[in-house]
């Protein structure tokens, strides 16, 4: 039975319904690894921010194992702004030098990250902040330069994920941690090198086993060219619709890593909607799924 949220508050037995619901999905969760993409955009809102925190604290009581990973990329933007560091982008990754990869990890490590990580011990949670640099957890490798119409334009200090050595993930999640990662990566001479958060987020959950991976953005999900919400998609056709520029800028890399997590293991990926209030949970413990789910074309035994 499909449950009509907005009517919860006037009918008791519908909300013991709502909790009756979420059973299979626990019992199916319990124990289970859920790696979380929050988005920048999506962390803009104080009430927003809350009920993520909410979320994180009640899966962690049902004994769901998250892993949080954050972007940044207004935030950064903002204080590169207030110190008259310019900000250039080629193809939707940001050009990084020495002094904006500064930038970059201070705003990230010490600015964001914190305030996720304070955002749900306020409410009860267990929370620890980590770079990628820590215990080496992701190591990266220069990005290739990006090909332009008439020439290769060197990125500087982007990188991408070469490894990842889960064991710090492992020691946490025993002494009941919820990592929370900004993505830095130690690159080569332990150098930080700055990651597309949805990139160094796929990485992390096709590495951890993870059994869903869930993309908290500032849209309803993948929408087509008359901006209806797809409410699922095969790996073929979420090829099709970066290859036909259906999904463009930020869209790009968010399903391109939704793919490489479906390759790497993880049974389905789902881009949802981080500005509806508790949008975690619902996706999570209901029926009504919300958002895009992108699932294999070929799932294991069939
Ligand atoms: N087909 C599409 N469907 C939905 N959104 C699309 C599509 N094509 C492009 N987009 C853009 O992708 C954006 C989402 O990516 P974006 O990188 O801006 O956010 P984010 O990854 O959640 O945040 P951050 O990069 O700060 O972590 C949307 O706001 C939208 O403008
Ligand atoms: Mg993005």
């Amino acid at each position: 039975m499909t449950i009509d949220l907005a009517s919860i508050e006037m009918d008791p037995p519908l909300r013991a319904q709502v909790l009756v619901e979420a059973l299979p999905y626990i019992r199916n969760f319990r124990g289970k690894r859920i790696v979380i993409k929050l988005g920048g955009s999506a962390m803009i809102q104080e009430s927003l921010k809350k009920n993520f925190a909410e979320d994180i604290a009640l899966l962690t009581f049902i004994g769901v194992k998250p892993i949080i990973v954050h972007g940044g990329g207004p935030q950064i933007g903002e204080l590169l702004k207030k110190l008259g560091i310019e900000s250039r982008f080629v193809k939707g990754l940001r050009v990084t030098d020495e002094e904006t990869m500064d930038v970059v990890e201070m705003v990230l490590v010490a600015k964001v990250n914190k305030d996720v990580v304070s955002m749900i011990n306020n409410l009860g949670g267990n929370a620890v902040g980590l770079s990628g640099r820590d215990g080496r957890l992701i190591k990266a490798k220069k990005a290739q330069p990006a090909r332009l119409a008439d020439k290769d334009e060197d990125l500087g200090l982007v990188g991408e994920v070469e490894r990842i050595n889960p064991e710090l993930i492992a020691a946490l999640e025993s002494h009941g941690f919820v990592p929370v990662i900004a993505p830095v990566g130690a690159g080569p001479q332990e150098k930080p090198y700055n990651i597309n958060a949805d990139t160094a987020a796929g990485a992390l959950s096709a590495a951890l086993g993870a059994e869903k991976f869930v993309l908290l953005t500032d849209v309803p999900g993948v929408l087509d060219l008359e901006k209806n919400l797809i409410s699922s998609l095969s790996e073929d056709e979420a090829e099709e619709f970066i290859r036909n520029g259906v999904a463009s800028g930020g869209m790009i890399p968010k399903i391109r890593c939704c793919l490489s997590a479906l390759r790497g293991g993880v049974p389905k990926a789902h881009i949802i909607d981080g500005r509806v209030p508790h949008a975690l949970l619902l996706e999570l413990l209901t029926d009504q799924g919300i958002g895009t789910e992108i699932v294999r074309d070929n799932p294991p035994g069939m």
